[in-house]
């Protein structure tokens, strides 16, 4: 069954999907890869689409694959399928192009991180509504964190407190989204490091473990036991 999206949702989510899983090893578009019998794109989807808050939801797909994403999503929710850019930051200025009118928060998820739970959806949404122009979900670093030369050699130790790993989606005014990627001069791996650039102060949130992106096969089989 199609899920309803909320009339009175505000936020617009960009789901990057395009690219290729090189590092997840070969078997197609990882966003199209199975986990217990359904593409990580669907697992996605199904749970932003579970957010109060979404009223949109704009898919950047391969682009040879257009027209069988937009099957593939049609019975989880009602979504626009654009293609996607050669690069991450490609795909999401794409998407963001196709965002109606009268949306004023914007979301950017990969459909990598296809098990986050729509409460973080929701809570990233919120502090945005609450006015922060830029809002990033994050998690303390466990690991201790060095910094090596070329040759592996340790100089020195980092202090973990300060530390902090991204998550998505991460929140944005919609206007200061645009202003970011206008104003792009090279490739980021997350929007926040554009709104950084343009000096945009970026607010965090408590991320969630749930929320893991699935980059090797060692995270796709943690996946499927969260499942
Ligand atoms: N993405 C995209 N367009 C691209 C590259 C990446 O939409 N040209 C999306 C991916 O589909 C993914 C998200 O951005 O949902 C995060 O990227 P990543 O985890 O690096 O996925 P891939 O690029 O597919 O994986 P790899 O780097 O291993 O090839
Ligand atoms: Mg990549």
């Amino acid at each position: 069954m199609t899920a309803h999206l909320s009339v009175r949702g505000d936020v617009a989510v960009l789901v990057p999907a395009a690219g290729l899983g090189v590092r997840l090893g070969p078997g197609g578009p990882k966003a199209l890869r199975l986990l217990r019998g359904e593409p990580l794109l669907v697992h996605a989807v199904r749970r932003i689409a579970a957010a109060p808050s979404v009223g949109c939801i704009v898919v950047a797909a391969p682009a040879d694959a257009v027209d069988d994403v937009a099957a593939l999503l049609a019975p989880i929710a009602p979504v626009t399928v654009v293609p996607g850019g050669a690069t991450r930051q490609g795909s999401v200025a794409a998407a963001l192009a196709a965002v109606p009118a009268g949306f004023d928060i914007v979301l950017v998820h990969d459909a990598a991180r296809a098990l986050t739970p729509p409460d973080l959806v929701e809570s990233v949404a919120s502090a945005v509504r609450g006015g922060h122009g830029a809002v990033i979900p994050v998690l303390p670093v466990v690991d201790t964190v060095k910094r090596v030369d070329s040759d592996g050699v340790v100089l020195g130790t980092v202090d973990r407190s300060e530390l902090r790993a991204v998550q998505t989606p991460q929140g944005f005014r919609r206007d200061v989204l645009a202003k970011a990627h206008e104003a792009a001069l090279d490739d980021h791996t997350d929007d926040a490091g554009l709104a950084e650039r343009i000096g945009i102060p970026v607010h965090t949130v408590p991320g969630a473990e749930a929320a893991l992106k699935i980059t090797r096969p060692f995270d796709l089989a943690i996946a499927h036991l969260l499942l």
